[in-house]
């Protein structure tokens, strides 16, 4: 990576000057006694509220796995409520640089709120690990040396099922959506898939975001002529909307697939009106290999319910984070080697080991996986080792 080999490198210059600009702050000008203090910003609120507090249970986990500590530092963290709202994004990123003066940044859920941290990190040269959010921009065009994800991008899981209907001849489909960054990705990942197999989506239906009424939606699709239907949702909006297509009547007439968040951490409250629902994903339940096997019942005995791919996520979040502190014996400013060691990590995850693609986001296994019995079992491989393309990233010096 360029920008980490430059000796006068943006982040060269940061390391040389953090000592002093460490010292007039009153922080430590070296890793010392003094706590790390890592920024959590997620959603505590609001229709991805169970999303932030998986983050949050499976980033604590890791962290009380190893005493508490990374790089042999003591951990305190700052969690900030985002409520999924853009508008608001800016504000809390400030107050947890500023005020709460936090060494690193561990964010978001929602691919709207995630450009707030993604903009600090790139014009402060913070470390940020993003542990959900998919807007492809941040290792796209916007990446940056000290920009890593943990998760996905949307586009990798719905490219994988649109592969996989592709591949069983599907021709036309439409997808629904909330219209967000997300939704949008996730459109055009299920298109590009489809496309290997001669499919296409021949519409994409809206619903502002987090709204929640899709009857009107629901009404259109019979007369789409289309032979099945994908969506992105998750969180409380991914409950009401695969229980308002059941009730429709929609689920003989129209299979409806979707990048696995559909029904990801909501299967008790969607209930029978999941059962045999097919989405891809980087993780399932059921998945058979020891750290998967190790995690599960950890988590569970800790957080008091099961581990779905978003405690994954915050999980390996801690995991990388602690490989970049490792290096440096908890010494956050030290982004070159921080950032170095991040980029090389071999990360032993519960969806199955993976590494990062240059541009920092998972290269990695998206399942095929069917609501059975209330879970959603892992029924084959849609895509082995998926990285996302990464198109546009310049890795700035
Ligand atoms: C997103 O906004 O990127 C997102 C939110 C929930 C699940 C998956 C992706």
């Amino acid at each position: 990576m360029q920008a980490l080999n430059q000796g006068n490198s943006a982040l060269g210059r940061r390391a040389v000057l953090a000592g002093v600009a460490g010292a007039a702050l009153g922080r430590p000008a070296i890793a010392g006694d003094a706590p790390l203090k890592l920024g959590l910003m997620l959603p505590y609120s609001g229709t991805y509220a169970a999303l932030g507090e998986n983050v949050t249970a499976g980033f604590e986990m890791l962290l009380a796995e190893r005493g508490g500590k990374l790089g042999g530092r003591a951990v305190t963290l700052v969690k900030v409520d985002d409520e999924s709202d853009p508008s608001k994004a800016p504000q809390n990123v400030s107050r947890l640089l500023g005020r709460d003066r936090v060494d690193v940044l561990v964010g978001t859920v929602h691919s709207g709120v995630v450009m707030a941290l993604v903009q600090a990190a790139r014009e402060r040269e913070v470390l940020l690990v993003i542990p959900n959010a998919g807007n492809a921009a941040a290792t796209r065009e916007l990446c940056a040396p000290t920009i890593f994800r943990t998760s996905f991008t949307n586009w990798q899981p719905a490219y994988g099922m649109g592969l996989v209907l592709g591949q069983r001849g599907v021709k036309k489909a439409a997808f629904v959506t909330w219209d967000y960054a997300a939704g949008r990705e996730a459109a055009e990942g299920f298109r590009d898939g489809l496309a290997v197999g001669g499919g296409e989506v021949t519409q994409v239906l809206t619903v502002p975001f987090p709204q929640t009424n899709f009857q009107p939606v629901l009404a259109q699709l019979p007369g789409l002529g289309v032979e099945a239907v994908g969506a992105f949702f998750s969180g409380g909006g991914a409950v009401q909307f695969v229980r308002d297509y059941a009730a429709a009547g929609l689920r003989a007439k129209l299979p409806l697939y979707g990048p696995g968040f559909l029904t990801e951490g909501t299967l008790a409250g969607q209930g029978d009106a999941a059962e045999g629902i097919q989405t891809a994903l980087h993780y399932g339940d059921g998945l058979d290999n020891p750290r998967n096997n190790a995690f599960r019942p950890a988590f569970k005995a800790r957080a008091g319910r099961e581990a779905d791919v978003f405690a994954v996520h915050g999980y390996d979040a801690a995991q990388l984070l602690a490989v970049g502190l490792d290096a440096t014996r908890g010494d956050a400013e030290s982004l070159r080697p921080i950032c170095a060691a991040m980029q090389a990590a071999s990360i032993d995850s519960p969806r199955g080991r993976f590494k990062l693609s240059p541009q920092h986001n998972p290269v990695q296994t998206i399942y095929l996986r069917e609501v059975r019995h209330g879970q959603n079992r892992v029924i084959g491989v849609a895509v082995p080792d998926l990285a996302d393309p990464g198109t546009g990233c310049r890795m700035p010096a």
